[in-house]
């Protein structure tokens, strides 16, 4: 693996799983794997598991690690290129990514969704552009249209928790009062559409994902249908992918909240979201406080998604 941008980048889905079980059994193993190799981390956005999980899985490899938020103390970037830059951004990023590059060995990106631009936001503009002019090995810490290394832990999770060999999972959207992109629900998608789970989305009308994403999955607008036999709920907001309201908030209706009378339609379905999450907006306290609640587990496999990655550059780097 050079590059790790979405579920096509680790091959076998049943090999990324069995790495990941090797990695969960014996976390330094591979000490030596990482010795020199420096991994430095951008973040164009906030985070707490991604900065924190991504840096024990570099460390666990035996790495050097070097976190830079881009907002936070560096200088403001210009992205177009053609800019007239009289404004208030000092450095440009065609010379700040391959300065980047030359400090490290391989680089994570976070980079959201702008909602300025969907061709901008579905082209992946930015972390192409660490693509293309690091020089390095580059990994999506989540980027506009995709959240990878939070999918393949979603992933991992399931394989653990899953009672029967062809669960049934249900993507479903829930309330929020701002604008979220659709990395999340995209990426969720694309790497259940790889699995052979029965796989449902469900989601208010206006709501429907970019059918690149959706594949060959349920779409059911009923909800309580959506939910009846299910064995994981995994919740998630996100804002409408469909021109003209691209970007837009259509609903904060919180009957999609996910609360105890939904769930019991469920087949004792464990709950899921890949957090931050907003209490009583997305969930009740009472399902995220319940037994069924994996959000737990769940980060803390995002140090195991993170180490097989990284471990999968590592080995490939020349
Ligand atoms: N799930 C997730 O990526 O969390 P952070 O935004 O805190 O990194």
């Amino acid at each position: 693996m050079r590059h790790f941008t979405s579920v096509h980048d680790v091959g076998d889905l049943h090999n990324a799983l069995q790495k990941a079980k090797q990695v969960k059994e014996n976390p330094y193993a591979d000490q030596k794997l990482g010795k020199n190799k420096t991994l430095l981390m951008i973040f164009f956005n906030s985070s707490l598991r991604t900065r924190l999980s991504t840096q024990k899985a570099g460390l666990n490899l035996g790495m050097n690690v070097i976190v830079l938020d881009i907002n936070q103390g560096a200088w403001k970037l210009e992205t177009e290129r053609g800019v007239v830059m009289d404004g208030d951004k000092a450095e440009h990023i065609l010379e700040a990514i391959p300065v980047m590059g030359s400090y490290c060995d391989v680089i994570g990106v976070r980079s959201f969704a702008q909602f300025k631009s969907k061709a901008d936001d579905y082209n992946e503009v930015i972390l192409n552009q660490f693509i293309k002019y690091s020089g390095k090995p580059v990994f999506s810490m989540e980027a506009a249209t995709r959240h990878p290394l939070q999918s393949f832990a979603d992933l991992i999770t399931i394989e653990e928790y899953k009672s029967c060999d062809r669960p049934k999972v249900v993507l479903t959207w829930a309330p929020h009062p701002n604008a979220l992109p659709q990395a999340v629900p995209n990426s969720f998608a694309e790497w259940m559409n790889a699995t052979n789970y029965e796989f449902v989305i469900t989601h208010p009308e206006g709501y429907e994902l970019d059918e690149q994403f959706v594949g060959n999955a349920t779409v059911e607008y009923d909800k309580e249908k959506a939910y009846q036999g299910a064995h994981f709920i995994y919740a998630k907001n996100w804002a409408a992918y469909r021109d003209p309201n691209y970007g837009k908030v259509l609903s904060t209706d919180r009957s999609w909240t996910v609360d105890t009378r939904k769930m019991a339609l469920t087949n004792d379905a464990y709950f899921m979201h890949c957090l931050p999450v907003r209490r009583n907006m997305i969930v009740t306290d009472e399902v995220i406080e319940s037994p069924r609640s994996i959000v737990i587990p769940e980060a803390a496999n995002r140090v195991v998604a993170a180490q097989v990655v990284l471990k999968e550059i590592l080995t490939h780097l020349g």
